[in-house]
């Protein structure tokens, strides 16, 4: 078996240990004699999963009793029409902060619900920053403020998060889990799994529960919070196979020692990767010093034409899924919780042995 180093954005890496308990219990889970896979989703073994599931994952990210914790799917995509779907009427007002290609895709599906006001946009400098937070231009009445905590394709997170008298709604597809963040903050904070949760098709969403119950009469019952709330996010037949794997990682990531210890190895394994970076002058970063993600690192060379040969270089060194975004171009380090750091440790040895070669 050769098992290779995977920066992939998503689906990504996923812990070792997880896949490995994922085979042990394939063909019979916990003496059940069948896959989880193969399981009722109302049978006592699987209710009992997903509500596991949910309780280490509350207490990984430390949600209070005052949220709800869905599991639904349709990806972060759907929560873009499900957001303003559950908590605005037509022809309210909310405020969006565009620091990338996720926030502005997630503008798109808004303008059909709403009137969506961009508060502030790093649109005109190729999304390298994040708009200071006193020159954010908030509507007056605004139903809810939307940021992406970290932009996968552009490598812009969040450092911390505005304070702000109206509810504050994060996308954290791509940072969900990496380290610690004050719930409290937020009203909403939702994502896609298929980064650091587990494989894709599932969807978390944490949201205030006072917030529920007042979807629109044309939200999709699967979509209307308070309905999913009430039937245990099984409203519909859900992704079973993906919660369970999802509550594999949840379990991982307490083993690990929980979010502080994750958020430092995280921090760990950028350094090194932007070390590299700022200490050559052949390698760039696109983006501003102090809002660089530490889950996605984009980086460019002095000439696209050496891109391919450092992808085949690196596939060689078992190094895969560094191929930049087509958007942004170049080369793009995903390093979440799943990744080893000695998975940097060989990309940042290939990096340098790269630039000697061609720098
Ligand atoms: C930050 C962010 N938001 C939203 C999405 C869309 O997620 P999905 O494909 O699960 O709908 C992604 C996808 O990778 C993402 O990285």
């Amino acid at each position: 078996m050769a098992r290779i180093f995977n920066f992939s954005a998503g689906p990504a890496a996923l812990p070792e240990a997880v896949l490995e308990q994922a085979q042990a219990e394939m063909l019979d889970f916990g003496g059940s004699g069948m896959s989880v896979m193969e399981m009722s989703h109302r049978s006592n073994e699987f209710v009992a999963i997903a509500a596991q599931a949910e309780a280490d994952f509350r207490e990984l990210l430390g949600v209070s009793d005052a949220y709800h914790v869905l599991f639904l799917q349709g990806g972060a995509t759907t929560q873009f029409a499900g957001i303003p779907l559950n908590i605005t009427v037509a022809g309210d007002t909310v405020d969006y902060v565009d620091t990338g290609s996720w926030s502005s895709k997630a503008i798109k599906e808004a303008e059909k619900y709403c009137k969506v006001n961009i508060a502030a946009s790093s649109k005109g400098s190729n999304y390298d920053h994040i708009p200071a937070v006193d020159s954010w231009q908030l509507s007056a009445d605004a139903k809810y403020l939307h940021l992406c905590s970290n932009e996968t394709i552009g490598g812009v997170q969040f450092k911390e998060f505005p304070q702000v008298d109206v509810p504050l709604v994060a996308d954290m597809s791509s940072d969900f889990l990496s380290r610690p963040v004050d719930v409290e903050q937020f009203s909403i904070i939702y994502g896609g799994a298929q980064k650091n949760i587990g494989p894709a098709g599932i969807t978390v969403v944490v949201v205030r529960k006072d917030l529920c119950g007042k979807a629109r009469d044309i939200t999709p019952g699967t979509l209307d919070y308070a309905q999913q709330a009430d039937a245990d996010s099984m409203s519909n037949t859900p992704p079973t196979y993906t919660w369970y794997l999802a509550g594999l990682v949840f379990a991982w990531l307490k083993a690990q020692g929980g979010l502080d210890t994750i958020a430092a190895l995280n921090e760990r394994k950028a350094a090194k990767l932007y070390g590299v970076i700022d200490n050559s002058n052949f390698y760039q970063s696109p983006v501003q010093p102090s809002v660089r993600s530490v889950m996605n690192v984009p980086f460019t060379m002095p000439d696209d034409a050496l891109d391919a040969l450092f992808l085949s270089g690196a596939q060689e060194r078992g190094l895969s899924g560094l191929k930049g975004h087509r958007s942004v171009g170049g080369m793009r380090a995903s390093i979440y919780n799943a990744v080893p750091e000695a998975a940097v440790d060989a990309l940042v040895g290939y990096m340098t042995e790269f630039e000697h070669e061609h720098g």
